[in-house]
């Protein structure tokens, strides 16, 4: 331990390892695209403050909101929120450290979750997966992994409110690795939880940082050191704290398998961070780790080929259509994450579903500094298109004639409901409307091969109001939802037809198609669900469909 150095301070770590380059051009700089996931009250607010404090883009905790009420007021993206009453500013926040511009992504959670949150997580390189250490893995960050997994995002796991009483260490590393099935790389090492902590041990630089109590908890020194076991450790934290810090992180270090890039940047291993959001332990440990190994932007799926950051004409595709909900403005805004080349405003672009060129004449970027608009938008970047109904999920946007990225997907809804509607006069309406919606990707819409009811499914109740909504407005249709007799829907598909047509016919009061009249199974519950896959075992269920 080297007291006789001036200990190092968390800022003058990250300014020495950091140095901030002004020469490198905007579009020149690296990009990170990442979201975070989480459940509810885990604390992906408190840690999107906390990074962009790290970050240095704010200066004091809680200025978040302030800052933005002020840019609002002056950047021309804000004027098309307020006309048109679309939210798009807390869709991606953008932010520079050094020579990295950090692209987050915003996954609604609570009443706004919806299918966007799922599919946003095909627009990023990498997650940040944050954990509540009371709680250990809860049902929503189970589900936003699942969807990482389908595209094997990388992730990176911190786990968060080590200042309080929460699960052991070992409890909670385990747990990913059972639950999730993913190999876990601690990367530092609380001394003690709640009461008992007394910092952080960075195991990647063997340095300390000791908690400062006298003060609440608030991060104090960093402490060089020659390892876990330095005796010097005892100096700067209690007796009890060594103690725990040296079995369990030396435990720790034995039985969990080393950082290997290559594995975490294949979604197979997760380097896990210790700490807390809201006293800011860890945060600085986590955006190093982005920085450093997180992925840059990565080739996407397409036909004919997959699509590298290289080529240099532009391309992105649609992975989120926003609606306006003022009667007066029909206007949307479709997220595009573009995938190569550079977008300058008023470039002409190909839209390749509809063979159509569009100009792409008002983009809304998200760079903070104005002088950045005129620099274009680059690989790893999302801009919102503004348009009136043309653009939707999936939509392939490009300088390039032959190509059309692929394997968007579509989820099984988690609500069903059948729709009533009010004026019986106006079944022709409400079914054009349903089926605009649908292919919009807003619902998702069954007809039952039995029965002329049809069924609504959505991930988010919030879904379900805006399906009213837009009902109401756009095609004059005022419509109810009532419960419906299912609660479960998959894809079915099979290498066999004589056997999908055999489980059509046995199940027909089960069967459906969706809008682009593929084959739904419709169950009552999970238990139901069990037993037709166990009686089917040739046929494939899936939740989760692909686009083109
Ligand atoms: P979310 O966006 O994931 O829903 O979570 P959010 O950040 O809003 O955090 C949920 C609650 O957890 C908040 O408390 C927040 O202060 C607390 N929290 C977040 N990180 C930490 C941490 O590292 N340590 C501790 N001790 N608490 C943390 P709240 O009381 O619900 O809200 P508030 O009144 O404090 O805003």
């Amino acid at each position: 331990l080297s007291l006789e150095n001036p200990p190092v301070g968390e800022a003058v770590r990250a300014s020495t390892d950091h140095p901030t380059s002004n020469s490198t051009s905007f579009s020149e700089l690296e990009r990170r695209t990442f979201a975070i996931i989480s459940h509810p009250d885990a604390g992906k607010t408190t840690l999107t403050e906390s990074l962009l404090q790290a970050a240095g883009a704010v200066h004091e905790a809680g200025e978040v909101k302030a800052r933005g009420d002020r840019r609002r007021a002056r950047s021309d993206w804000m004027k098309i929120e307020q006309q048109r009453g679309i939210s798009v500013t807390s869709s991606v926040m953008t932010f520079q450290r050094s020579n990295i511009l950090f692209n987050l992504l915003d996954t609604p959670g609570h009443q706004d979750f919806s299918e966007d949150t799922y599919r946003t997580l095909t627009a990023v390189d990498c997650a940040i997966m944050v954990i509540d250490a009371a709680k250990g893995i809860e049902p929503q960050t189970r589900k936003l992994f699942e969807v990482c997994r389908l595209r094997n995002v990388p992730i990176i796991t911190f786990i968060n409110k080590v200042d309080r009483e929460g699960l052991s260490p070992f409890t909670l590393l385990d747990e990913i690795a059972e639950v999730l099935q993913l190999d876990v790389s601690p990367q530092n090492w609380p001394t003690g939880i709640g009461g008992l902590f007394h910092g952080l041990y960075d195991l990647r630089r063997a340095q300390l940082l000791v908690a400062d109590r006298s003060d609440g908890v608030v991060p104090g020194r960093w402490f060089d050191t020659s390892g876990i076991d330095d005796p010097a450790i005892a100096e700067v934290i209690p007796a009890p704290a060594v103690e725990s810090l040296r079995e369990d992180g030396g435990l720790a270090v034995a039985s969990y398998p080393a950082f290997d890039l290559a594995a975490f940047q294949q979604g197979d291993l997760t380097p896990v961070i210790f700490g807390s959001a809201l006293k800011a332990f860890g945060v600085e440990q986590l955006l190093d780790i982005l920085a450093d190994d997180g992925p840059p932007p990565q080739a996407q799926p397409a036909r004919p080929a997959p699509v590298t950051p290289d080529e240099p004409r532009l391309t992105g595709f649609v992975f989120k259509v926003q609606a306006n909900m003022d009667p007066n403005h029909r206007d949307r805004v479709a997220f595009v994450r573009i995938c190569s080349g550079k977008l300058q405003r008023g470039m002409k672009v190909l839209n390749t579903r509809q063979g159509k060129p569009m100009a792409l004449h008002n983009p809304i970027t998200f760079f903070a500094r104005d002088r950045e608009l005129a620099h274009g938008a680059v690989a790893g970047d999302i801009v919102g298109i503004p348009n009136h109904g043309i653009l939707r999920v999936g939509d392939t946007l490009t300088e390039r004639g032959d190509v059309t990225f692929t394997g968007l997907p579509d989820f099984a809804p988690e609500i069903l409901r059948r729709v009533r509607l009010g004026d019986p006069m106006k079944v022709k309406q409400m079914r054009r409307g349903l089926s605009d919606l649908a292919e919009e990707g807003v619902i998702r819409l069954f007809k039952p091969l039995i029965g002329s009811q049809w069924i609504v499914g959505v991930i988010g109740e919030l879904q379900l109001d805006v399906l009213q909504t837009r009902l109401e407005q756009e095609y004059g249709v005022s419509l109810d939802f009532e419960p419906s007799p299912y609660e479960v829907a998959r894809w079915v598909r099979s290498d066999d037809p004589a056997l999908l047509k055999r489980l059509t016919e046995t199940l027909r009061s089960n069967m459906a198609d969706d809008q682009d009249e593929v084959p739904v199974l419709l169950a009552r519950n999970a238990w139901e669900f069990g037993r037709f896959q166990q009686d089917w075992p040739g046929i494939i269920f899936s939740a989760v469909r692909e686009r083109n």
